[in-house]
């Protein structure tokens, strides 16, 4: 299968069975390559719910009659607006056409409609999903946590992780986070998107690469054979 980075934690995951958007911000997004119109899609993965996670997983839900997986109050609330949704929570898991996807911890907040009154989205998670044979986890905008040594477990070929600091883990932290990974490769994220995220992707690389891990650094429109 085939990942494609479109900026910020937005990637284009293509199976041999599905496309698949995983946190869709392609609206506003400096960072991304492509304009909305040009993707298309059969599901939508949402980590939580704040703005550049879901930003356009309506309008794409609406045009392509793609899916959103997420967590039960974000699946609700795009319920009620007319898309097809269903919901998890962390731990559970569903299989789908094109494969598995389960939702994971993740320490993070989840809203929506920020403002003074942001509507609460249920808790922001991590998302592990199983196609091809390979295992993906995309850990959305999380900070560090000794339970990921539990989501190595699932034996993860590819791990995307948040490197940005301020709003996630910052590189210190996600270097700690490969040790409890253990994914084949990972691919950094939530960098770079705004000065106050601003991060050395290479820098991280070569650090990740002294304790014997494998950082793929992808620029946006970049896709890594998986
Ligand atoms: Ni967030
Ligand atoms: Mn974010």
């Amino acid at each position: 299968m085939q990942l494609t980075y479109l900026g910020h934690s937005c990637f284009l995951l293509e199976t041999s069975h599905a496309r698949i958007v995983i946190d869709p911000f392609i609206t506003g997004n400096p960072s991304c390559p492509l304009a909305l119109e040009q993707l298309s899609c059969d599901y939508i993965l949402l980590s939580h719910g704040h703005e550049d996670h879901t930003a356009d997983a309506f309008a794409l839900a609406q045009r392509c009659q793609a899916t959103i997986v997420a967590n039960y109050e974000i699946a609700e609330y795009f319920s009620a607006k007319g898309a097809k949704t269903h919901g998890l929570n962390p731990g559970g898991g569903h299989t789908f056409p094109f494969g598995r996807v389960k939702l994971t911890l993740a320490h993070h907040t989840s809203s929506m409609e920020a403002g003074a009154n942001p509507r609460y989205m249920g808790v922001a998670c991590g998302i592990i999903i199983s196609a091809d044979q390979k295992n993906l986890y995309h850990a959305g905008d999380t900070a560090l946590f000794l339970d990921m040594q539990l989501i190595g477990k699932a034996g993860l070929d590819v791990a995307m992780l948040p490197i940005g600091d301020n709003f996630t883990m910052g590189p210190d932290d996600a270097l700690l986070a490969l040790e409890f990974l253990k994914a084949k490769v990972t691919v950094p994220m939530h960098f770079n998107t705004w000065p106050v995220i601003a991060q050395d992707g290479d820098a991280f690389a070569r650090r990740a690469a002294t304790g014997g891990h494998a950082v793929r650094v992808m620029k946006p429109g970049d896709t890594l054979a998986v």
